[in-house]
């Protein structure tokens, strides 16, 4: 595995994700579970965020402490799954700004269509965070990354829940430079375009659409 790839299998996560898979869940439940997972995986893709030191003062001295600059980081949520992505890390990055991409799927070609983008100001001096939970053929990830690029963000990760084998080789073949972070990588996709086992239209199952 490229060692772009982070797999995260922590046991809570496999666990979570295992129960989202399962076609009865509800839809309460399922959005409950991707909450708690984006949680997790925040933790994750946060590990190495820069720190500063400031003065502060506990009950019993005056010490030097560290922060994290939380509106450094810019969560891109591309529209509209990568919604569902969103909560759970701005539970833990509260001060996070956010950026969206809207994409859809041309259903004929699979090719990624832009109809929206907006970004905070400053991007260069910000991390950008992308959130899909489901990195496919990887055409509206490459497409949308390719779209942040040209904001010129200082750095630019990206989070999803499942992958594809051919999403992530074709993600990668394109932006070499992008660390993925990942709870599982399924078998392949099906000829609709679909992650298989996978969990289904991940936006449907978010928002009770089907
Ligand atoms: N998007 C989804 O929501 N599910 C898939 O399996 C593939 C793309």
């Amino acid at each position: 595995m490229s060692p772009q790839v982070h797999h995260v299998t922590h046991p809570l996560i496999q666990h979570k994700l295992t129960l989202m898979r399962q076609k009865d869940r509800s839809t309460n439940s399922f959005r409950r579970l991707l909450n708690e997972i984006s949680m997790l995986m925040a933790y994750e893709v946060t590990r190495d965020m820069p720190t500063s030191m400031i003065e502060i003062e506990t009950p019993l001295e005056t010490m030097q402490a560290p922060v994290i600059d939380g509106k450094k980081t810019v969560f891109v949520s591309i529209m509209r799954a990568g919604a569902g992505f969103l909560d759970g890390m701005l539970n833990v990055v509260p001060g996070a700004r956010i950026g969206h991409i809207g994409l859809y799927r041309d259903p004929k070609t699979l090719v990624a269509v832009e109809y929206y983008f907006k970004m905070p100001a400053d991007m260069h001096e910000r991390d950008a965070i992308v959130l899909d939970p489901m990195l496919a053929t990887g055409n509206s990830a490459v497409a949308a990354v390719d779209r942040l690029k040209e904001t010129r963000p200082k750095s630019i990760r990206f989070v999803c829940l499942l992958a594809a084998p051919e999403g992530l080789a074709n993600f990668h073949a394109n932006h070499p430079d992008v660390p993925v972070y990942v709870a599982a990588i399924d078998r392949q996709l099906n000829e609709h375009g679909y992650i298989v086992p996978g969990l289904g239209d991940a936006g449907d199952r978010i928002f009770g659409t089907k």
